[in-house]
């Protein structure tokens, strides 16, 4: 009898959590289960707990006690049972998974390198969360780079469709690119791509004092200001705001001191959990959401299908090789390992050149 064992959280307070035990369900035919092998946790899943609601990433990994969920994490599992004919026990994926153990899947559209979880309940959900690599076909596969990929691809993809966006909109006009929370993963890939493409604006990063040598050791941004030097920045030149952070008070004085000059904000973060309150002085007609998944959608469509793929895996590939000169990827197995990353991350205590890869 195989048991799964889920981390849950609270949905309204992500810092109360408990684990939960239970028996796997037996597999009806066309099912699969995985084995959660390990996952990579940062600022990324918690927003998925911070908007689980408005943007629907409770639904995932529904529990059956209203009020409790699972936030999904990006990692590696392996097929232990199947009575599906074409995914055999040993196939290895990649993707998207809950806090868990385990997870039933059904797969569908089964193709050499990629197949989707066609759960019910799933289909209604974006199709890049519901799309997993198949990864012992995928050419050119290299294991030694699974740590890489769960912290970074889900990141510097959104990187990549963060200048992609950009660079589509002639950047709005602007001739500096502001980034708060410039210490984030996706932060700094974004710096990666628009640093490699010598017409792009110059790079201007904020971010809090504890972070502020580290960003300007990576050498990517031309400017780093911390929040409270925000009169520093250049208010006499046309800006775009890529935010990380969520931060209100931050954004409200960025969009005040910027006034016309600030053309145009993607709203893509909430790393600031506590602080996400708007003020007045937050400038609403020129801000926007991004939600990277739609921009992929729409690259699939304009581009063909695989080619958004092809572009940010060899984007992704680039930059995590280059991060390696930084980035410390801390790994650690069990229960408690999985605990003490999540609370880590939720309480803002891992390093900004720090990264989880946890697994039961
Ligand atoms: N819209 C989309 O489609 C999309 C896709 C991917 C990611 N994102 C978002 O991008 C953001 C960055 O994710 P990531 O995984 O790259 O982050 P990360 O690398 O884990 O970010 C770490 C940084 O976030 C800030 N931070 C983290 N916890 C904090 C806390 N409790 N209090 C204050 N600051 C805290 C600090 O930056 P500073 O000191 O520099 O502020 C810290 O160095 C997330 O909000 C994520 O959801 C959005």
């Amino acid at each position: 009898m195989t048991t799964i064992t889920e981390f849950q959280m609270r949905k309204d307070n992500l810092e109360d959590t408990r684990e939960v035990i239970h028996e796997a369900p037996s597999l009806a035919n066309g099912e699969v289960l995985a084995k959660v092998d390990r996952f990579a946790f940062t600022a990324n899943n918690v927003t998925y707990g911070i908007v689980g609601e408005r943007i629907g990433y409770w639904k995932f990994f529904p529990v059956a006690d209203e009020g409790w969920g699972i936030i999904p994490v990006w990692g590696f599992a392996d097929i232990v049972e199947s009575k599906h004919p074409d995914v055999p026990v040993g196939e290895r994926l990649y993707g998207y998974w809950p806090m868990a153990t385990h997870l039933v899947m059904a797969p569908d559209r089964v193709k050499e390198t990629r197949l989707f979880d066609g759960a019910a309940h799933r289909a209604e959900l974006p199709p890049v969360y519901n799309a997993y690599g198949r990864v012992k076909a995928e050419p050119g596969y290299d294991g030694k780079m699974d740590d890489d990929r769960m912290v970074l691809f889900p990141l510097y993809a959104t990187s990549f469709c963060l200048y992609d966006f950009l660079k589509d909109n002639d950047w709005f006009g602007a001739l500096q690119v502001i980034i708060p929370s410039a210490s984030s993963k996706t932060a700094i890939g974004t710096a990666y791509a628009t640093k490699d493409d010598a017409t792009s604006p110059k790079l201007v990063g904020l971010t809090s004092s504890r972070n502020k040598a580290a960003v300007e050791a990576l050498g990517l941004y031309d400017q780093v200001f911390t929040y409270d030097e925000i009169e520093k920045v250049d208010a006499e030149r046309p800006a775009v705001i890529i935010d990380m952070s969520g931060n209100g008070d931050v954004l409200g004085a960025l969009h005040k001191r910027l006034g016309d000059n600030m053309k145009f904000t993607s709203n893509v973060g909430v790393t600031h959990y506590d602080a996400n309150a708007i003020g007045s002085d937050f400038i609403r007609e020129r801000s926007a959401m991004f939600f990277a998944p739609g921009h992929i959608q729409k690259r699939t469509s304009d581009w063909g299908p695989g080619e958004f793929e092809k572009r940010a895996f060899a984007f992704w590939h680039d930059a995590a090789i280059k991060s390696r000169d930084w980035l410390h990827i801390e790994k650690k197995a069990g229960s408690d390992a999985v605990a003490h990353a999540y609370h880590d991350v939720l309480a803002g205590k891992t390093p900004a050149n720090a990264a989880w890869v946890v697994g039961f």
